[in-house]
């Protein structure tokens, strides 16, 4: 199929639900052209859709992001559907109610009856199977999922999902149709979480499982996975902002849809805070504190060392390649050697994780190896986590710590756990989108895209991937899975495949 087949903007929109998802999305529809139909079962709720909705047009005129005639435009577009039979002129509906499969499937079932035979029908649903919804219907090639993230008229990633039964133009259209208003649309096939609910789960999964191990605080792992990861948020500061309550149940949602598959093992300390009714910044009060006279926690950083004179690079640095000539321009002598891959400082081996904890990697090799975790960008990044193996020494750590303070880096000591915090989540990721990808659920272009523009990562995850090595990351998390002798660290088939044949992601995309 060529060619756009983007809905004409003479096509009238139908929106059901006038709260935070459904007030969006009609004004995306609305910013594109189309005239809109909102119905709510509140009428109070369409009223303060509808004035909503103005006023965020007046204030995009304030701040000259619109022009008034176009304002008076947009805002004249939209009209109240206090009966669901006014939906009647629809050329797409878009429903964006309560998460509920029969609440959602009896309303459908009822615009079918309504509307036009050609009338494409969309569901916002962020968990519920497209497939169950469209085979309730009795034209279930005219269902598909449109899935908007929270705010829609600001995010621009639309999963554009097609159910077993969706015909494929419809799920054009509607892909076509999300470029035409401005959105970013992915296709992916209707499976538990769609791209973005799946893929991130090991972002907050293994922060969770870090923290229970008492790896670190959360200040620190925050820090860390944002000053050294490239993360705009910490995944502690991120789930008190999405609330725990809702987290908690996207996680247990897609636990239980993949069978209670371990690698999306809800946490018991997540539902401790749902228990204790510690929501998150909605409730005062999440890992962090939001009463107005909390001091919110620092992370834990190292004090300040004597910076080394010189530096030997023993072999091959990998992915923390860059640091050679970092340490160059911080005026450090820099010579280089055969060997396993580590900066000798002071006669300590400081390596790269590879998954190993430095304890086991430290007793393997006969000698003391302290360890630094990834970094997204070693030139820009602030802050470096290091770990030392058990039988490590003073001045071990002040020579570890000293080079990478000399390189202008903040200095955060984790407890001796595998993998690390962002080599450790960064490997998850690419686990889960690799895994997506074999089993079909989105393209990787479509996978990396989505997780970039739904939920703003650096870069994404088989891209990063790539650039760490396929091979290192399958090795990262073999180990990870050797250590904990868990089912939840299992490489995927597909990136155990780019691996053995040292190929990467964007080689085939
Ligand atoms: P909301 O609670 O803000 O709004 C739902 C609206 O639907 C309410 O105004 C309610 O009166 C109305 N409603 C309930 N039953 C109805 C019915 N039978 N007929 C007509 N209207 C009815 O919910 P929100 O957050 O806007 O979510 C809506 C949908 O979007 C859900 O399926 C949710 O999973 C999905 N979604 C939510 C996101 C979020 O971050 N809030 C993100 C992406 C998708």
């Amino acid at each position: 199929m060529s060619g756009s087949s983007a809905l004409d903007p003479s096509t009238v929109i139908g929106v059901i639900g006038a709260g935070a998802m459904g007030s969006g999305i009609a004004t995306v529809a609305l910013k594109a052209g189309h005239r809109v139909l909102l119905h709510d079962t509140a009428p109070a709720a369409i009223e303060r859709a509808i004035t909503s909705i103005r006023q965020d047009f007046d204030r995009q005129v304030d701040k000259q992001r619109m022009s008034a005639q176009e304002r008076d435009a947009c805002s004249s577009r939209i009209e109240a559907a206090s009966m669901i039979e006014m939906l009647a002129p629809c050329g797409l509906v878009i429903e964006a109610i309560v998460e509920n499969l029969e609440v959602k499937t009896a309303v459908l079932k009822r615009i079918e009856a309504i509307v036009e035979t050609g009338t494409i029908i969309a569901s916002n649903t962020s968990s519920l199977s497209i497939t169950a919804i469209a085979a309730r219907l009795s034209r279930p090639e005219s269902v598909v999922g449109m899935h908007f993230f929270n705010p829609a008229q600001i995010l621009p990633l639309v999963e554009v999902i097609h159910g077993k039964m969706t015909a494929p133009e419809v799920a054009k259209t509607i892909f076509d149709t999300a470029s035409a208003w401005k959105k970013v649309p992915v296709y992916c096939t209707s499976t538990p979480g769609f791209i973005v609910n799946r893929v991130a789960r090991p972002f907050y999964g293994e922060a969770l499982r870090l923290l229970s191990e008492r790896t670190a605080d959360p200040a620190t792992l925050d820090a860390i996975l944002r000053e050294s990861g490239g993360f705009r948020m910490g995944p502690f500061e991120l789930m008190d902002m999405i609330g725990h309550d809702v987290n908690y149940a996207v996680t247990c949602s897609v636990f239980e849809a993949f069978y209670q598959d371990p690698r999306f093992k809800p946490s018991l300390l997540q539902k401790d805070l749902v228990d204790a009714g510690w929501l998150g910044r909605k409730a005062g009060r999440g890992f962090y504190d939001y009463n107005t006279d909390a001091v919110r926690p620092q992370a834990t950083t190292a004090s300040p060392e004597n910076s080394p004179v010189e530096v030997v690079i023993e072999g091959d640095l990998g992915c923390a390649r860059p640091l050679v000539d970092i340490a160059r321009r911080a005026g450090l002598s820099v010579s280089q050697t055969n060997g396993s891959g580590g900066i000798r400082i002071d006669g300590v081996l400081v390596a790269l994780t590879d998954g190993r904890n430095a304890t086991e990697r430290s007793t393997q090799s006969g000698e003391t190896v302290i360890l630094f975790d990834l970094a997204l960008d070693y030139e820009s990044c602030v802050r470096v986590a290091l770990a030392a193996p058990d039988q490590v020494n003073k001045n071990e750590l002040a020579a570890a710590t000293g080079f990478f303070q000399s390189l202008g880096k903040a200095v955060s000591f984790i407890d001796d756990a595998p993998g690390m915090v962002v080599m450790r989540t960064v490997a998850m990721l690419a686990n889960e989108a690799a895994e997506a990808v074999h089993q079909d659920v989105a393209s990787q272009s479509d996978i990396d895209l989505a997780m970039q523009k739904g939920v703003n990562y650096p870069l994404g995850p088989l891209a990063w991937a790539d650039r760490i090595g396929t091979q290192t990351v399958c090795k990262v998390l073999q180990h990870i899975a050797d250590f904990y002798g868990e089912d939840r660290y299992r490489v995927s088939p597909l990136l155990r495949r780019k691996a053995s044949a040292a190929g990467n992601f964007s080689a085939s995309l």
